[in-house]
């Protein structure tokens, strides 16, 4: 797939893995729109860019703030006409147990992870559908394939992904739009330094399991190959992606493995 030209929209795009999608994308030519809430930042990586002011568009939004998404995708084409790619990747995640967590949390999480994404992929379709083009790419998790302790709805809205846009792929290709489920495992960004806590205040720790994590380079090469590819899902990271397979064939085990994660995450 020729890149130059495409008109690309990363959310989470001010740090970690959206950051290092948006430099890969810029550097093959495409225009991009970077969005997540802190503008300050999309400001340093829309410098990092390197691309022409016209080519370039930094657009705010709180994935949380689901009514204003139709607004953005005006905004968007507006100045482009076009979009033919969408990457779903802005997200948080959680560092609590079930028993300590309020569900107001549960919904928050929600909230960004899975209803930021619906309503920003529902606000893009009425245009790729229109262009008879277009790829979307969702950012879930090696969480959206296990549960894993801590994570209870990190790993319910990352799970939740699979099923809504499983169902879009299966509806959709007719009018020529992909969908890319990418499910990570460990990636050395600050995901963990900014997950939730039980009182919904940041974690503010980097894990000890982030240390031979995968950078954000490696992780958004696979993705944009596996995009020209038309892969439909992509498991990426070191050898904690063996829990999708032993979960998938060997569920007693997994069980039995995972129940012990607890510790390793130091609570
Ligand atoms: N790192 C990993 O090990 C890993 C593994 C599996 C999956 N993932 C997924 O990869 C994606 C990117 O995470 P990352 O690892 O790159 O972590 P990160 O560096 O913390 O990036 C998260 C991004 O999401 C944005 N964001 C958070 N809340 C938002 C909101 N309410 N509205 C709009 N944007 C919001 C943040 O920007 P602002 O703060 O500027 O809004 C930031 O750009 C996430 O969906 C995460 O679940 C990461």
């Amino acid at each position: 797939m020729e890149l130059k030209n495409k008109v690309i929209w990363i959310t989470g795009a001010s740090s970690g893995i959206g950051e290092a999608l948006a430099l890969l994308y810029a550097k093959n030519g495409a225009k991009i729109i970077l969005s997540s809430r802190n503008v300050k930042e999309l400001e340093r990586v829309k410098k990092q860019c390197e691309i022409e002011e016209k080519n370039i568009l930094i657009l705010p939004l709180d994935l949380s703030q689901h009514n204003d998404m139709e607004e953005k995708a005006k905004i968007v084409l507006e100045k482009f006409s076009r979009i033919d790619i969408l990457i779903n990747n802005g997200g948080i995640s959680q560092r609590s147990l079930v028993t300590e967590t309020d569900l107001k949390m549960d919904k928050k999480i929600m909230d960004i992870n899975f209803f930021g994404a619906v309503a920003l992929t529902k606000s893009v379709l009425p245009q790729m559908i229109k262009q008879k083009s277009g790829n979307i790419i969702v950012m879930s998790s090696l969480t959206g394939k296990i549960g894993v302790p801590m994570r209870s709805a990190y790993a319910a809205s990352k799970h939740a992904l699979h099923g809504f846009f499983d169902t879009l792929r299966a509806e959709i290709w007719k009018e020529n739009i992909t969908v890319l489920l990418v499910c990570p495992g460990y990636v050395k960004t600050n995901i963990s330094v900014n997950a939730l806590n039980a009182n919904g205040l940041p974690h503010n720790k980097q894990d000890a399991s982030f240390n031979n994590a995968k950078t954000t380079e490696y992780v958004a090469n696979k993705i944009v190959k596996a995009v020209k590819k038309n892969k439909k899902e992509l498991l990426i990271g070191g050898k904690e992606i063996m829990g999708a397979h032993i979960k998938r064939f060997f569920p007693n085990l997994f069980f039995k493995i995972i129940q012990n994660h607890k510790e390793k995450i130091g609570k």
